[in-house]
């Protein structure tokens, strides 16, 4: 495979901008560099044309460049692109959210997920009166020193019921961990011991409803119902961050497709249809310290005119015709990832594509996953050698095995795909 281009770019770039990234995701040894991204495709500097999994980390929930996206935002640049001030666009997005999201009452939007998980957090304190927060072992709400902790702890660990706090970069202060309480993902007694002993200084317990930064795994039946269950009886908020799921599971995310209600919700991602935009939202109750100025929620760029014709856009076409766009993606979703089991089945290829289908992860070996102790149990560098044997066949999809569906994916992607998984498991299994 052709990457001369794309390598002399990678040189270049280190000269000026930090690590030749834009991610510490990115920062792998042979990154390439994008021309330009069609529908489910992107092609690099050197022509390599890949089928995209990645779809912009789950931004692009209508694939790459789409036309009602574009339109959108090319007609709202020519009345402005910042206006300082408030526009129509603000309540014309807020009420589809509104309706698309029975838990949210009344919203605000943000640039980043992470920025606006930082400030639930906050309101979430300020509702209760209370300070710490409950969160579970190797689930991701963003880079903040409030969060930033527990990811993806990898040494001292300590007792899988009782895991240490551990802070995940160099930087963050030595308090930063100081009010949170890390517990076990798919442990419903150990969340109940926990309020049973501290409820009263418990603000919010915050989770990604489907662990999907680390295995995608799903939530035990009967967890969600009952972490709602605990979180009502000790007045803690339940905030559910569907920065991954929101817009994709479901129009109504998550929560729709479990049928359980949180206080809080945090969205991104696919809700700006590749756009930088976030936001958040729920209960009259609580966001009205928002509305009412009791805690200030500050930024330049919320709102932003741009972000929000885009969000809406990308809003207006998955709700169409009932829903159809996202029935198509969880449609090829389904396609792919039996297509994929039924691959490794046959071939006796020790790997499985788990959790739902608009996005899942191809895990190695086979094992039953409960939480981020069993993750780790998993074969990382195996599952680094498919994907990068996967790279070379021009599929892309995120390197610890999450592969994202969008409107744009059809039928012929997902043949090539099987395809090329055919071929990889050929080779690897020749290498053996
Ligand atoms: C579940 C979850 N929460 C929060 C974030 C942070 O969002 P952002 O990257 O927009 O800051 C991410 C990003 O990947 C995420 O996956």
């Amino acid at each position: 495979m052709n990457l001369a281009k794309s390598r002399a770019a990678f040189e270049r770039s280190k000269l000026s901008h930090a690590g030749g990234v834009g991610n510490a995701l990115r920062l792998v040894p042979d990154p390439f560099f994008i021309q330009y991204g069609s529908d489910s495709r992107m092609t690099d500097l050197d022509g390599n044309e890949y089928i995209d999994y990645v779809i912009g980390y789950g931004a692009l929930i209508l694939g790459h460049s789409p036309k009602v996206v574009n339109d959108a935002v090319i007609e709202q640049i020519a009345k402005g692109s910042m206006f300082g001030a408030c526009c129509e666009l603000e309540f014309m997005v807020s009420e589809e959210v509104v309706r698309m999201v029975p838990s949210i009452d009344l919203v605000r939007f943000s640039n980043s997920g992470s920025e606006a998980l930082h400030f639930v957090l906050r309101l979430a304190r300020a509702y209760t009166g209370r300070e710490k927060v409950i969160k579970f072992e190797g689930h991701y709400h963003g880079w903040t020193d409030n969060l930033f902790i527990s990811v993806k702890p990898l040494a001292n660990m300590g007792l899988p019921n009782a895991p240490w706090k551990i802070r995940e970069s160099p930087g963050l202060p030595e308090n930063a961990a100081d009010n949170l309480i890390i517990l076990p993902w798919n442990n419903l007694e150990a969340v109940e011991k926990t309020l049973k002993n501290k409820g009263h200084e418990i603000a919010a317990v915050v989770l990604e409803p489907i662990m999907f930064n680390h295995g995608g795994i799903f939530p035990h039946e009967g967890y969600l119902a009952g972490l709602r269950e605990l979180t009502s009886k000790f007045g803690v908020t339940l905030i559910f961050d569907e920065i991954v799921t929101g817009f994709r599971l479901a129009l109504g995310g998550a929560q729709e497709y479990f049928g359980v209600t949180p206080d809080l919700t945090v969205f991104g991602k696919a809700f700006g249809g590749g756009y930088p935009i976030a936001g958040f939202g729920g209960r009259k109750e609580i966001m009205n310290l928002v509305a009412t100025n009791q805690v200030p929620h500050m930024g330049t760029f919320n709102s932003n005119p741009l972000c929000l014709a885009a969000a809406l856009a990308t809003l207006r076409e998955l709700s169409k015709d009932n829903g159809r766009v996202m029935r198509h993606i969880s449609e090829m979703g389904a396609k792919l990832r039996k297509g994929l089991n039924q691959v490794f089945e046959n071939s006796g290829f020790p790997m499985r594509a788990t959790s739902s289908d608009p996005i899942f992860v191809v895990n190695s070996p086979v094992l039953e996953l409960r939480d981020f102790r069993d993750y780790i149990k998993l074969d990382f560098d195996f599952i680094h050698r498919f994907h990068r044997e996967m790279q070379l066949e021009r599929v892309w999809f995120m390197q610890r095995g999450n592969f994202m569906l969008s409107a744009a994916h059809k039928e012929e992607d997902i043949e090539q795909t099987l395809d090329a998984a055919r071929r990889v498991i050929k080779r690897l299994k020749g290498k053996k």
